[in-house]
């Protein structure tokens, strides 16, 4: 049974955290303790496939451009970088509480209350109409104390955005890279915020992590590159296999512009439960630049030498959620078919994304063959991740590997032992090959590569 409107597998969303938790992509935090509220950790096949994620946009962003380069900035920073930045005074959500049963709630989301008429609104929970306080302003940015004595030390604040990190060190940067604008400044790492109505699993966290490049460039061209920078991320996206039916650009209206963009589009995804924005594309002028020039006293101007010519550079910016990407993905790859009378579950994940690229089984544990498929194993392992197993039936352990995303799964056989080849079976066609003992390693090779290629 498939959803008709978005085509996924009916009830998409509890069958993946089932399976994250089943086949280690994903547990929930502290979970011994009960958990803890929308935190969650990443299992041996979440962190991998995480990884692979993360490393395939380093590669395309920072390796594949002369003109980008990547950095690593603190997640605490300053506190007055957070007040040049406006989230220190803007960076809130309405929170609106229901006096009744006492759950908080993002007023926006409510329909009676977004339109002012907060007695008319009943409690999504607890059913009870006009409970709702008058919305007030929540700022989402988790405050923490730096310095060993709470009352006297500053207060500073985990980033909620990794931007800033690259808008204070745009000098630094640029003098140390002698690079010349337009350039790009990229950075991976983790942002906090305290979200008053998180959910859809690993959607929207309070903890998470941002891939995101800011592209300085002169301002007037500043249009231009919004659009090469909205192609160029489209074609990353459908480079992770995503289906392009599923994808979509979303531009912002006048009322949906976060306080620092003067234009902004969205990559949306078609989750099980909607349309929703996983990357964004954002014209953010010279807004952080010139604030941080006025707040910290510091120039943080370009100067031009062909045209001499002094400026404070416009960014294009454009910031994709790990996590959130991650969901994609797993979203995406979900199948579920019938083989054989069974039901078979399968992530149909990219080769290059996989947590595993290739399993190896010995068709039984005896006539040799469990020897020569660690042998096989321990040669592939260190140039790609393998995974061993021998445990159960055959037709399981495929099906345990078809749960995992696993690409190719290599059995030694009663042949291998005759000629020195194996089969492999490829994961999503079902079709087996046969390939040489040694040519194990260049067949998933070439098909990682050439899915990677791709991009
Ligand atoms: N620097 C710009 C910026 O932070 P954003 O649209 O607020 O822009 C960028 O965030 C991306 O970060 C989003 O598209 C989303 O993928 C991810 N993101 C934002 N808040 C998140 C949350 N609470 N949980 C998971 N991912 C989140």
């Amino acid at each position: 049974m498939h959803d008709t409107e978005t085509g996924h597998p009916a009830d998409l969303m509890d069958k993946l955290v089932s399976l994250c938790k089943r086949r280690g992509f994903i547990f929930q935090s502290s979970e011994i303790y009960g958990g803890l509220g929308s935190v969650y950790d990443y299992g041996p096949l979440g962190a991998e496939l995480k990884n692979n994620i993360r490393d395939d946009w380093w590669s395309a962003m920072v390796h594949r451009h002369e003109d980008i380069e990547g950095i690593e900035s603190g997640i605490l920073m300053h506190p007055e970088v957070w007040v040049a930045s406006g989230h220190v005074g803007g960076f809130t959500d309405p929170l609106t509480e229901c006096r009744n049963c006492h759950r908080r709630f993002r007023a926006d989301e409510l329909e009676e209350v977004a339109a002012g008429n907060v007695a008319a609104q009943q409690c999504p929970v607890c059913g009870t109409t006009g409970e709702f306080t008058e919305p007030r302003q929540f700022n989402l940015m988790f405050k923490t104390f730096m310095g060993p004595v709470e009352e006297d030390a500053a207060i500073v604040y985990l980033r909620p955005e990794t931007a800033q990190g690259s808008y204070v060190n745009f000098r630094n940067v640029a003098d140390s890279a002698r690079q010349k604008i337009p350039f790009g400044v990229a950075q991976i790492g983790k942002a906090f915020r305290n979200e008053i109505t998180p959910g859809n699993f690993i959607f929207r966290t309070r903890e998470f992590e941002q891939m995101e490049m800011q592209f300085f460039v002169k301002p007037g061209t500043d249009e231009e590159w919004f659009e090469v920078w909205r192609e160029r991320r489209m074609a990353w996206v459908r480079s992770l296999g995503i289906r392009s039916e599923r994808l979509r650009l979303h531009p912002h209206g006048p009322d949906e512009l976060a306080h620092y963009a003067k234009r902004a589009e969205d990559i949306q995804y078609l989750f099980p439960f909607g349309w929703q924005e996983f990357e964004g594309i954002h014209n953010r002028t010279d807004f952080d630049l010139t604030r941080h020039q006025e707040r910290a006293g510091k120039k943080l101007e370009y100067f031009e030498q062909a045209t001499n010519e002094r400026y404070v550079p416009y960014v294009v910016e454009t910031a994709v959620g790990l996590n959130r990407a991650l969901l994609v993905v797993l979203a995406d790859a979900y199948d579920e078919e019938e083989v054989e009378s069974e039901t078979r579950v399968v992530l149909r994940l990219a080769p290059h994304l996989a947590p595993v690229k290739a399993a190896v089984f010995p068709l039984v544990k005896k006539d040799g063959m469990p020897e020569i498929a660690e042998k096989l194993a321990a040669d592939l392992r260190g140039r790609l991740n393998v995974f061993y197993d021998a445990s159960g039936s055959i037709g399981r352990r495929y099906r345990r590997q078809d749960e995992a995303g696993t690409p190719f799964c290599v059995t030694i056989d009663g042949q291998t032992v005759e000629d020195d080849s194996v089969t492999v079976r490829d994961r999503d066609t079902l079709e087996q090959v046969r390939v040489p003992l040694d040519g194990v390693l260049a067949f998933v090779q070439d098909a990682v590569s050439a899915a990677r290629r791709d991009g």
